[in-house]
């Protein structure tokens, strides 16, 4: 019997557990199906649909719920037409400790208040002051990286991406000693959000990010008068700045929880999304050639906010490599009353984990699904839009990535200060191992050299 519950108290409500009218798996004691999960987050949620269906019960280390994939089962949870599905409670357990407040966190209503002010900071119009820092930090950190000779690309890019982070979101003009405190508390807190074990206890990573959090909270606060006095277009000044429709500012409560998040819904993200695409344009010097010379066709050496729109060949690359690796892996939501996917009848309170990888490789939308190919992304075959919800690396419906168009600046802008004044390749015949989580990335690093094609490098 399913229970009736009413809608209003459902952040009060523990996780429904009741699924066993679902097919699926328990896994081993403690972990559940976590480890196949894990490691191959692709080939397990394959396994399962072939098993299963659509949708599953899963087990992922101590919380049950449903994996769900599949393009129509995406529309109706993305779109939530009748206010179904809460990220807060989906997400209030991974991500809660470190981001409460953070915009992926709130639902409806407050979601939408808080979203439209934030969103000012994102508008083209403000947009167009963060192509400068992009610029410069790229063609100076490029000049600085050792030639000819092996060098980490993950960990190097990791680098530069946590110091436009300082300038762009925070606005810090020079990187500094509390700046380093800022990358050391922000790593801190990456470090916590994937611990195993979360007890606050001296010594252990948890205890660690914790105290990265309230460092970097002590850091926005600290900050807050200045930015709001100051004309700075950071988006942590327009955070500051901008008002409700009642005239108030953001709380600073609130603007340290949207900068905080921010920083980090920034920063893995694009971490990733640059590394795949160096792994598959230095496995193809062809290729690789073809975006060098749409980059060198601009005849500039910076990268104008009116250039952005003239690079499509590099579009179809970062597309691609989205579609195969995308940064957030997975979504989650909470079903907040009794609802139909796939068939079946979905208690409330269910946790839905819904692998972003799956749509995105799917057969029915894609022809060879798991081949590298950016063309598939241009005329006449466009196949993105075989289905509105086959390919949502940004996510879709009320809590679409705020930064999708910020993403696709700084990753065309690094490209073209990385293509038009280097060949970049990586081992011969290189195939690295790819993770999964915490974040899509090769597990080496991505062993890459630079060699120098511009005489003014
Ligand atoms: C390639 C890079 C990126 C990818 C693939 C990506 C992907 C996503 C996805 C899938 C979601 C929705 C998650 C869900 O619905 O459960 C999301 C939300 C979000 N992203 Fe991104 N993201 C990227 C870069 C960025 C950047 C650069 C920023 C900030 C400048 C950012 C800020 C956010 C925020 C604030 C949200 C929450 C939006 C809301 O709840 O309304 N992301 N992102």
């Amino acid at each position: 019997m399913m229970t009736i519950t009413s809608d209003l108290d459902y952040k009060t409500r523990p996780n429904n557990y009741e699924l066993n009218h679902i097919p699926g798996t328990k896994g081993l004691p403690l972990i559940g199906n976590a480890l196949p999960f894990i490691k191959d987050m692709l080939a397990d949620s394959r396994g399962r649909v072939e098993k299963f269906g659509k949708v599953s019960r899963i087990v992922i280390a101590d919380q049950t719920g449903l994996l769900v994939v599949g393009a129509d089962n995406f529309k109706t949870i993305m779109i939530d037409r009748d206010n179904n599905f809460s990220n807060e409670m989906a997400y209030a357990q991974q991500l809660g400790a470190f981001y409460r407040g953070g915009l992926l966190l709130l639902d409806f209503d407050e979601h939408r208040m808080q979203r439209r002010i934030m969103q000012q900071a994102f508008k083209f119009s403000t947009m167009k002051h963060y192509m400068e820092p992009l610029n410069e930090r790229f063609r100076d950190s490029l000049i600085n990286w050792p030639k000819d000779t092996e060098l980490k690309f993950y960990f190097e890019i990791k680098k530069v991406l946590l110091d436009i982070g300082s300038k762009i979101f925070l606005g810090e003009k020079e990187f500094t000693q509390e700046s380093e405190m800022v990358n050391q508390a922000f790593s801190d807190v990456s470090g916590g959000l994937g611990s195993v074990l979360r007890f606050n206890l001296i010594g252990t990573k948890f205890h660690r990010g914790l105290q990265g959090k309230s460092a970097l909270a002590d850091y926005v606060a600290r900050k807050i008068p200045h930015r709001r006095a100051g004309d700075g277009e950071d988006v942590l000044s327009h955070m500051c700045r901008e008002r409700t429709e009642k005239g108030e500012f953001f709380s600073d409560k609130e603007i340290i929880q949207h900068t905080t998040f921010l920083l980090f819904a920034a920063h893995d993200t694009t971490t990733s999304v640059l590394s795949h695409m160096v792994m598959y344009v230095g496995s193809r010097p062809e290729y690789q050639n073809r975006l060098r010379q749409e980059c060198l066709a601009l005849g500039t050496d910076e990268l104008s906010y009116e250039d952005l729109d003239k690079l499509p060949e590099f579009e179809h690359c970062f597309e691609e490599v989205l579609r195969l690796h995308p940064p957030v892996p997975m979504s989650m939501r909470r079903t907040i009353r009794e609802t139909i996917l796939g068939g079946h009848a979905i208690p409330p309170d269910t946790l839905l984990f819904m692998p972003t990888c799956y749509n995105q490789r799917d057969p029915e939308y894609w022809a060879d699904p798991d081949v590298f190919d950016p063309s598939r992304f241009s005329e006449p075959r466009n196949e993105q839009k075989n289905h509105s919800f086959c390919y949502h690396p940004f996510g879709g419906g009320a809590h679409k990535c705020i930064g999708m168009h910020f993403a696709l600046m700084l990753s065309k802008c690094f490209i073209f200060h990385l293509l038009r004044n280097f060949e970049v390749s990586t081992p011969p015949d290189y195939a690295p191992v790819l993770d999964w989580v915490p974040i899509p990335k090769p597990s080496d690093g991505v062993p890459i050299r630079l060699k120098a094609i511009n005489s003014s490098t």
